[in-house]
């Protein structure tokens, strides 16, 4: 039988295991990304492994998510991270260079290779055949030193693309059609394989807008073969050498197989508060907008931002409505200020900002209360633009410059009508990239400008826990709803994120967004659970997310699903995830005594998958632990740090 594209990577990279679905498998790893807001903590808990060099092909730290310096405490974060890349053999990019994906895109990802990232959209580089997961910072740090990743072989889905888009609809809408169809949970424990003549229409980067937000699905990764126009795009960038065709065998089998037709994709739009929460933006015509964002590592790119600036061109934005131009690499900004566009659009009303995620985690441009604002990114989940009460939309460039022109939301086909000279901008690929052999704001390893860490006083070092115990009881400290995402676990914004490298003071942070009485209450109980819905942990990697409940006491997570890579992160920092049943989460209750009946530890170690779990002292319920032998090992030996150190002193 033939292979899939995946299984093809997968293969060459094996070390461990078989390619069966539900398998645990081991593969090496080539390329790392990590970036500022997981870097700190990749960097020192490499350093706590006692590894002294990066073993992998490539290593890159790019400064992106807090590159505004309001006091010392991000700026002495970039020094370490500096520090670090140039101690122990990283590339690092500095801040204002551009976000980490768009970064590594157009410099280091390469056909066939694999790559893990300590972001959530890691999957990006797929655009361009590279099988790219996302994953939390420490096993990137192992991953770094040479280590395998461990994963359990997803199911491997081929989404076949026919036609080609009309005039209008975009990369954006195909991913949105995914979401309507499939939901933020459609893509969990799969792999998107993309096939069918429809890939040959799309450019790289519209496969990697397509990839990028796989991760919106919960998809492990989602991956486009390479041909002709991936050779001609990595050629403009001087990369022509790093160029390899991949396709599936013609008798792959998939375990699943969707269509999509993209003749008949129309814009659409993801209205508030989730990905998936998508209409045709015929459906929302008319509704007052009072900003506009472009960027994001979605659509970020030069291609994506110059449709936006021929639509803007000796035309001006509605008075209403601001319209924020933030490109995703200084490489995109460089080549539209030399090619005059960046001039067209200040004329149209544009304020042109830094290369950098900032809005897209609610720093900078925060939205007026009870506004409506526009973007093309990827998330709109509740309060992250930086304000509570926010309307966020998710769309395409086209849409969302049709939208900062007429002051309203409206589809680019009525407005083109309306306005008689609009044709369909199209993407035309400028002339000449940058490449990273000149570019003075990517430090190459053999570059460094340090050898030695340099640690600020916000700084600290990583909390390690001690081994499982046998019995785990204690209070169930707050009950939340589905879909809980690590953004509401430990939100991103400044004022909270700064100290990220912090532990102890940013764990007085975690879940305040949904109790401001939390954090307090679970240091006090000295231990016990949280209670969750389904999905748990959905969205970015944040391994804080986990950390800092490990901080204060947390033992475990009781919730009915949750989201691959937190529940990694949860074995990663020694916390017990348990599945339970939809009844049993009813019944449950805040601050009832929750009591693990089984001898935990003991439990854990020898493979023991259901558990009983007493509650009140009162009634019982059967929870599941769904884990890998390793796994177990990790969480039995209280986390992955303390897992590899040991394994490291038993020689
Ligand atoms: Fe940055 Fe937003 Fe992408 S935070 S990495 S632009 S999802």
């Amino acid at each position: 039988m033939g292979q899939t594209l995946t299984e093809k990577i997968l293969d060459d990279h094996l070390v461990e295991g078989e390619l069966e679905t539900g398998e645990e498998i081991g593969i090496e790893i080539d390329q790392v990304l990590t970036q500022d807001t997981t870097g700190t903590l990749v960097w020192l808990q490499f350093e706590a492994l006692d590894m002294d060099e990066v073993q992998t092909e490539v290593a890159a730290q790019y400064c992106d998510h807090q590159t505004y310096q309001f006091d010392f405490k991000n700026t002495d974060d970039h020094r370490f991270l500096r520090s670090a890349a140039g101690t122990f053999g990283a590339h690092y990019s500095r801040p204002g260079n551009g976000i980490c994906h768009n970064v590594h895109k157009e410099n280091f990802a390469a056909p066939g290779k694999t790559m893990l990232g300590s972001d959530s959209h890691t999957p990006t580089p797929g655009g361009l055949g590279e099988l790219a997961i996302g994953s939390g910072g420490l096993d990137v740090a192992v991953a770094m030193g040479g280590g395998p990743y461990y994963i359990e072989m997803p199911e491997i889905v081929s989404v076949r693309l026919e036609g080609e888009l009309p005039d209008w609809a975009t990369a954006k809408d195909v991913i949105l059609e995914m979401l309507r169809r499939f939901s933020v949970k459609g893509g969990v424990g799969k792999i998107f394989e993309y096939t069918g003549p429809g890939v040959e229409t799309l450019t790289v980067p519209e496969r990697t807008t397509i990839t990028n937000m796989g991760t919106e699905l919960g998809a492990t990764t989602s991956i486009f073969p390479t041909d002709e126009e991936t050779k001609d795009w990595l050629s403009r960038l001087g990369r022509e050498d790093e160029y390899a065709e991949l396709k599936p065998d013609d008798d792959a089998e998939y375990d699943d197989e969707i269509v999509i037709d993209l003749s008949d994709l129309e814009p659409l739009i993801a209205k508030p508060s989730m990905p998936d929460n998508v209409v045709p933006v015929r459906e929302v015509a008319g509704e007052k907008v009072d900003q506009v964002i472009l960027g994001s590592c979605t659509n970020g790119g030069y291609e994506d931002i110059l449709p936006a600036a021929k639509m803007l061109e000796g035309r001006t934005i509605d008075r209403k409505t601001d319209l924020i131009v933030a490109p995703g690499s200084k490489q995109a900004s460089e080549m539209l200020a030399r090619e005059g566009w960046v001039a067209e659009m200040m004329a149209a009303g544009v304020n042109f900002s830094e290369a950098t995620c900032g809005a897209c985690i609610g720093i900078g441009h925060v939205p007026a209360s009870d506004s409506v604002s526009l973007r093309t990114f990827n998330r709109n989940f509740e309060g992250r633009s930086g304000i509570e009460d926010d309307s966020v939309y998710l769309c395409s460039p086209e849409v969302a410059t049709a939208a900062a022109l007429k002051g309203e939301i409206v589809d680019p086909r009525d407005l083109a009508d309306e306005l008689g000279d609009m044709d369909a901008p199209g993407i035309e690929i400028g002339e000449k990239y940058g490449t990273s052999a000149d570019d003075p704001d990517l430090i190459a390893p053999d570059e460094a400008v340090d050898d030695d860490l340099i640690k600020g006083p916000n700084i600290g070092d990583v909390p390690l826990k001690d081994e499982l115990e046998s019995e785990l009881a204690g209070p169930a400290l707050l009950k939340m709803q589905d879909n809980i995402t690590t953004d509401h676990i430990i939100p991103a914004t400044q004022d909270i994120l700064m100290y990220r490298s912090n532990i102890p003071k940013l764990s007085e942070f975690t879940l305040s967004r949904v109790d401001d009485s939390f954090a307090q209450r679970a240091l006090d109980a000295d231990g016990g659970f949280l209670v969750a819905g389904e999905n748990y942990g959905q969205g970015s990697s944040r391994e804080h997310a986990a950390l800092c409940p490990m901080f204060l006491g947390v033992e475990g997570v009781l919730a009915q699903s949750f989201a691959r890579i937190h529940k990694a992160n949860l074995f990663n920092f020694g916390l017990l995830p348990l599945e339970i049943d939809a009844d049993d989460y009813e019944k449950i209750e805040q601050g009832d005594d929750i009591e693990v009946v089984d001898d935990v530890s003991e439990a854990v170690r020898s493979g023991q998958e259901e558990f009983t779990v007493r509650v009140n002292n009162d009634w019982e319920l059967t929870a599941t632990l769904d884990a890998s032998e390793r796994e177990r090992r990790i969480l039995a030996d209280g986390g992955k740090l303390s897992h590899t150190k040991k394994q490291a002193e038993s020689g």
